[in-house]
């Protein structure tokens, strides 16, 4: 137990359950015995809830189950009483029409989890993608100490001697595949290659950017998120969870005391710097308003433009993936590489500092975690962007495009629904030109619903016959972390309530200037008014259930797409129940 404790055991949360001498705390303990447990295995010790993100259609937390084990092991040698609870497993792969719909829904299971039980500390599992921000969202609002496991990436991909990267190979080969340039059996072992362990993908995707971003937000042992899920030190790191949050419950050392706007700020850059995924837009001005940090589209961009990209993984770097990473050192050399933009001060969940966690930290591969002065590309990872198109801004991953459509102006070509554009996006007539810029709407927040993946648009297959395998991109959807390209992303406010984007028409010339952040479309004031007027919203897309709830409360993307009654400052806190 640690010395710095602060609480005693009557006043540990759980005490209220079990200690009074009344009818209800006898029927609490009653329920324990017919669980198999005695008094002294639970009574006057931290009860340690571990909210488990497991399912067997979750292929990156197939390890789990055991891992569960590692935390308990850690949790009862600390003197705590570990119970696992189940939370909605948010997969990425199969969860249509997509996982965004449902981070919310993990965020509120976890906050009511937590509040509802008599649980003292929490150790929260998870890492594919919405996983993260879900859990984190919901326990920073639930208030009790908490210490994030991530999953931990896979192990890199092999295919016929080559190494594959999760996402974006798979949509490189498929390209190639629509070029006609490979044979059903190479597109099979790709299949079969690129996802060959437990994990999360293996880019620095949604996933790998997201446990970074908890990892440097203090919220994981110092980095833990770097760890590949099936490697041993994943299961020593999973004890030590255990054991740290037994003694975070002694120290009382809450989130509240750990996400704080220097911490918010050394995540946003460590973000940039890891090359992160556009997705971290949304999830950390999501995480941070939940900790009543008003992160914006604005902080993102200035924070981008000074911030180089040191890590040296794709999609954004080009030859390493995350067990590369891993291997150079992990996050915690990235972090102690710049250590300098940091505020060293933040305390973590381990009751130390930021600086006491990088320490002694080391770069074993300066190609993979690259110095300041040789990086990647010399701002970070992503910019904002705003005009009459974006009025509330818009994303985009200059990192990973080509820098030729840095500043573009071209004729736009608009889609109004996914299945639309897929049924002509293999047109070898479609009139488009490398020129052309694809638009699609409807796929934000509301009109997706759920802001899908959908913003990395297929090349058009006459164009990639030509050779081409770039071109401007805009839409109110998200893209996934692993992927590319000139994609203007997250535009808000968005189509289907009758954003700018709702009123762009095919033809129309839009204008991308990136050193100046704007996104614009080279018509009149007098004529987007006009059509503004004219403009027929669409039907909803819900009439009944969650999608009902979701469209009526979901906010748009530069606010985090949280819900607004679960904002902090939306009414007074729910405070601890009756019991
Ligand atoms: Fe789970 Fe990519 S599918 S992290
Ligand atoms: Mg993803």
């Amino acid at each position: 137990m640690s010395e710095k404790k602060h609480i005693t055991p009557d006043q540990l949360r759980s005490a209220r359950w079990f200690e009074p001498d009344d009818l209800r705390s006898f029927g609490h303990r009653s329920r324990m015995m017919q669980l198999g447990y005695s008094d002294a295995e639970y009574r006057g010790r931290p009860i340690i809830g571990i909210l488990n993100t497991w399912s067997e259609l979750n292929s990156c937390h197939s390890h789990f189950p055991e891992r569960v084990r590692d935390v308990k092991r850690g949790v009862l040698q600390a003197g705590g009483f570990p119970v696992e609870m189940p939370a909605l497993s948010v997969d990425e792969s199969f969860n249509k029409p997509t996982s965004m719909l449902y981070r919310n829904m993990l965020a509120m299971e976890t906050e009511e989890q937590i509040r509802a039980h008599p649980l003292d500390g929490v150790v929260l599992m998870g890492g594919c993608d919405k996983t993260t921000p879900g859990l984190v969202m919901g326990a920073i609002t639930a208030g009790i100490p908490m210490i994030f496991l991530p999953a931990g990436p896979m192990l890199r991909g092999h295919y016929a001697g080559k190494i594959l990267g999760s996402g974006s190979d798979a949509w490189k080969y498929w390209d190639e595949r629509r070029a006609g340039n490979i044979t059903d059996e190479e597109w099979l072992g790709v299949q079969g290659g690129i996802a060959r362990s437990a994990g999360t993908c293996m880019t620095m995707g949604t996933a790998s950017t997201m446990t970074a971003i908890a990892d440097a937000m203090g919220l994981t042992l110092p980095g833990a998120s770097s760890i590949p899920a099936s490697d041993s030190g994943h299961q020593r790191m999973g004890a030590d969870c255990g054991r740290r949050i037994v003694d975070m419950v002694w120290e009382d050392l809450k989130p509240s005391d750990i996400v704080t706007p220097a911490s918010v700020t050394n995540a946003a850059k460590v973000a940039m710097a890891t090359g992160c995924s556009t997705n971290a837009v949304v999830h950390l001005i999501a995480m941070a308003r939940r900790a009543g940090v008003d992160l914006t589209l604005d902080d993102l961009d200035a924070l981008g433009r000074t911030t180089p990209l040191i890590a040296n993984v794709r999609p954004s770097g080009k030859d390493y993936l995350m067990e590369d990473f891993y291997y150079a050192g992990g996050l915690r050399a990235l972090m102690k590489q710049m250590e300098a933009m940091l505020d060293t001060s933040c305390i973590t969940v381990t009751g130390q500092t930021l600086g006491d966690g990088i320490k002694d930290a080391q770069v074993y591969n300066d190609d993979v975690i690259r110095p300041l002065d040789n990086p990647v590309y010399a701002e970070g990872s992503l910019a904002l962007l705003r005009g009459n198109l974006c009025p509330d801004g818009a994303v985009i991953k200059p990192a990973a495009c080509d820098p030729k459509y840095y500043e573009h102006e071209g004729p736009a070509l608009v889609f109004d629904s996914y299945p639309e554009m897929k049924a002509a996006i293999d047109d070898e007539n479609l009139d488009v030109t490398p020129d052309t810029v694809l638009v699609l709407r409807n796929a934000g927040p509301q009109g997706g619903p759920g802001m899908p993946e959908w913003g990395m648009l297929p090349i058009p297959k006459a164009l990639i016959k030509q050779g081409h395998r770039d071109m401007l991109r805009i839409s109110d959807a998200r893209m996934s972390g692993t992927s590319y390209g000139a994609c203007v992303l997250h535009v808000a406010p968005e189509s289907f309530i009758g954003g700018p984007l709702a009123l762009l028409k095919t033809g129309d010339i839009v204008k991308l200037d990136l050193p100046n952040r704007s996104l614009n479309i080279l018509v009149s004031d007098d004529e987007i008014a006009a059509r503004k007027a004219a403009w027929v919203a669409p039907e909803p897309r819900y009439e009944r259930g969650y999608g009902y709830m979701f469209s009526r409360h979901v906010t748009q993307a530069d606010k985090g797409c949280d819900f607004d009654y679960l904002e902090r400052d939306f009414g007074a806190p729910a405070g601890e129940p009756d019991i």
